[in-house]
Formats: C-alpha cells, structure tokens, sequence
C-alpha cells in the first residue's frame, strides 16, 4: 500500500503555492493524497503566523491530532510560519509533532521524513508550482521582505528577500504553457522589488515582465501580488499600461490613508504619493481597477486619521479590499508602542469601513454592468453545472450560462447583472471560445 498523506494549508498565496510544490514532490516519491485526515499516514500542517487567530486554529488542529495520535500511528509534521517563529514551543507544547519544519527547509519537507536531512541555510525555490486549477498557476518569484512594517511578523518568519533566477522562471513559464495554463501569478511578500544579478547585470522587475510578457503566448494572462506601493517604477507604471498580457487589476495594499499613521506603519509611502500612484496607473491605462489591504486601529490612530482612510478609499474606489484590525504580534515594532486602542473602538471602526468600502464597490460593480469582458473560464458552478464560472481581468466573478464552454478557455461575455458580488455573462457567440 501507498504512503498517503494530508495537507493543510493557511495563509498567503506563497503557502498555497509552496503546498503545491510539496505534493509534486511527495507524487514523485508515490506518496499519494488520503481522502480525510483520519486515513493519511501523514499529516501536513504548512502554517501562518500573520495573527493570533490564525496560530490558535493550529493550536485548535494539534489538538486534533494529538488525539488522533493517541488512537493510531500517524507521523504529523508542522511547517510554513509559525512552525520557523514558534519551533521551540510547539516541540515542548505539542508532542503529537513529529517534525517542526521551518520556511527555508519547507522545500525539502521529502528528504526530512525520508530520514536524510541536509542543512539549508537559505530559501530554495522548487520547480513547477503548477496548482490544483489545471488553468491557473502560482509562481514564486521571489520570497522573504527587508521592510519590516511596524506591525508585520512575515520579515521576521521569511527572512530577507531572496529572489528567483530569471531563467528558472522563464524555463518554469514555458513549462506551464505547455501544460496549457492561462493564468500565472507571479508571487513573493514584496513582488515589485524583485532583483537578480545574472552576468554582471541586475533584472529588475519590470526587466523580468519584459521577458515574461515576450515568451508567453497571447492567451496567457500574467498577474502579481503583492506589489509594495513604494516601489512602483515609471517603467513599470508604463509597462502594466504596454503589455497586453499583464493583468489590468492592481492589488495595491494601502494599509491607511493617513499620513501620521502611515509613517507610525514604516510604510515608505504618503498618502499623497499613493494617490499619485493610483493616477499614473490609470493614465497609463484608463480600464485599470485595483483592490487593497487596510488595517485599522493601528496604536495612534485618532479618529482624524481613521476618516482619511475613509477618504482615500472614497477617492480610490476599490472593487475589493482585504479590511481586518491591528492585532499586536509579539516581535514587532508596533506591540512596543503607545497608544493602542481598545478592542471596541477598533471593531467599530473596522465594521464602518467595512461598510463603507461594500456600498461604495456595489456602486462601482453596478456601475460596470453593460461592458464586454474576457473571461478565463475556471470550473462548473457547484449550485448549477450547467453554468461554468470564470473571472475577468479585474479578478471579478462572473457566471456564465453557456454548457457548451469548457474550463481553461476564454471567452467574451457581456456583463449582464450582478448577484452579490457575481457577475452574470451572456456569451456574445454562445459555445465558442474565444
Ligand atoms: Fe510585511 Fe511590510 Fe513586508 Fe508587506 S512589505 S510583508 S506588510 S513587512
Ligand atoms: Fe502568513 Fe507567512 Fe504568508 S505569516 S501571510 S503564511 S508569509
């Protein structure tokens, strides 16, 4: 019988992709998927640390495991962040681990249970991150940050940036359009200040697009995230408006609109400049939409601050936004500072932002019904078969009903209503891709 496994996955992109890679590799050695934990002869858990929340649902699933481990053998292994910021703890607080494995040996997850581990000092990006989605990919670029935000624990359980040699991930883009995938995203915590000497000469980002957008065929859509908003370059400003493969849609964490704050956040940016920012995209291209982080409640914020957030988010328009509260992360600049708030205020806050951002989005979704757009046709809708989902460039979700479609193709719809935030498309030639 096959070794079989289980893996969860938490947190960011990079995770979900780094899972990916972990399952090519663990299909190699012939360990396959288990239907339910209860049946795997191994457990993965690939962990993130961002908040408290997210390391108590882990401290939650040990548990779990610790009395599955009581009842049966199963070998359970913890990685990804939490495991790299608390691996003395969880081996003292959670015999049922077998193996604390941390980011920068993640890669090598395989050699570490087949019993031959080596040292690895530093991050090593692993080939073909194909995903689960068989038109999709993630693709690791680059991985750790140098900017240490006040509030952010990712510096600290990522390391320093490390990016990825381009001819690897030309070789890999090459790889996925073989394999006939439409849409690559390019991923690493800081994407757009990626860097990588080869022969004596830096690539840049927009150096790196350059290459990406001239090997990839016309059908293939190329995205990042996330992008810092201080390290946006006029060339790559002009480049998102040149490049017909490139993503129209930004995610452009702004985090607060004031500038107090921002400063407070070590965000390397003012509100101004990011307003600039926001402009100059769309100047170069007038059909571009972006989305966004915001926290609020960071320790200072006085209400003054919290209403330019208000304001810049009124200003921007986003058709989508991450919104969540600070929480402090023991490690970070921000748990040390004055000023924090109670949690009543912070939810308050958050909840009228929340509010805020939906109505001012439901008017710019509405307000967009009537367009024609291409869609990447993702999987069947799981309430009706017959109707296939896919997404716009804008990273918007629209249902199609047309049952001659298949996954993987694109295909140009008008956007004919809105339900919740799903858009309804009519194909323009009923069962024909584009
Ligand atoms: Fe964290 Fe700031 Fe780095 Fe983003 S840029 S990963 S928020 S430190
Ligand atoms: Fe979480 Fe680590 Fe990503 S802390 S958000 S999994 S970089």
């Amino acid at each position: 019988m096959p070794l079989t496994y289980w893996l969860e996955t938490y947190g960011c992109q990079m995770n979900f992709a780094e899972s990916n890679a972990i399952e090519l590799d663990f299909a190699k050695a012939g360990i396959i998927p288990a239907a339910a934990p209860e049946e795997a002869d191994i457990a993965v858990l690939n962990t993130c640390s961002v908040r408290q929340t997210a390391e108590n649902r882990i401290w939650g699933r040990l548990g779990f495991y610790q009395h599955m481990k009581n009842e049966r053998k199963i070998t359970v292994i913890l990685t990804g962040c939490m495991a790299e910021r608390l691996a003395d703890d969880i081996k003292k607080r959670a015999p049922a681990v077998d193996y604390v494995v941390g980011t920068n040996e993640k890669q090598h997850l395989l050699e570490i249970i087949q019993n031959h581990p080596e040292v690895h000092e530093e991050y090593d990006f692993m080939t073909s991150y194909k995903g689960k989605h068989p038109s999709k990919s993630l693709l690791p670029i680059m991985n750790g940050c140098n900017n240490f935000c006040a509030y952010c624990i990712v510096p600290y359980v990522r390391g320093p940036e490390v990016s990825r040699n381009p001819d690897e991930i030309i070789a890999e883009i090459d790889e996925l359009q073989r394999m006939d995938v439409k849409e690559i995203t390019l991923l690493g915590q800081n994407v757009n200040s990626y860097s990588y000497e080869l022969s004596g000469k830096i690539v840049t980002f927009p150096d790196l697009l350059k290459r990406i957008t001239a090997s990839v065929s016309e059908q293939v859509w190329i995205r990042f995230l996330s992008p810092h908003p201080k390290d946006f370059s006029q060339e790559l400003i002009s480049l998102i408006g040149a490049e017909s493969n490139l993503c129209s849609h930004v995610h452009l964490p702004v985090q607060s609109g004031s500038n107090t704050v921002l400063q407070a956040m070590k965000r390397g940016y003012t509100r101004e400049s990011y307003l600039n920012l926001v402009s100059s995209l769309r100047a170069a291209d007038s059909a571009i939409t972006f989305s966004t982080d915001i926290l609020v409640g960071f320790p200072g914020e006085t209400e003054k601050d919290f209403e330019a957030t208000i304001d810049l988010v009124d200003r921007v328009g986003y058709l989508d936004a991450y919104m969540y509260y600070f929480n402090p992360r023991e490690g970070t600049e921000a748990m040390q500072m004055d000023g924090h708030l109670a949690d009543e205020i912070k939810l308050m806050r958050l909840q009228k932002l929340i509010d805020f951002q939906r109505a001012k989005s439901l008017k710019i979704k509405q307000s967009r019904i009537g367009r024609t757009e291409r869609v990447l046709c993702e999987n069947y809708s799981r309430k009706d078969p017959e109707k296939l989902l896919g997404r716009t460039e804008h990273d918007e979700i629209v249902l199609i009903d047309d049952a001659n479609l298949t996954t993987g193709s694109f295909v140009d719809v008008t956007i004919s209503g809105l339900t919740g935030t799903t858009y309804k498309g009519e194909t323009l030639c009923p069962g024909k891709p584009s």
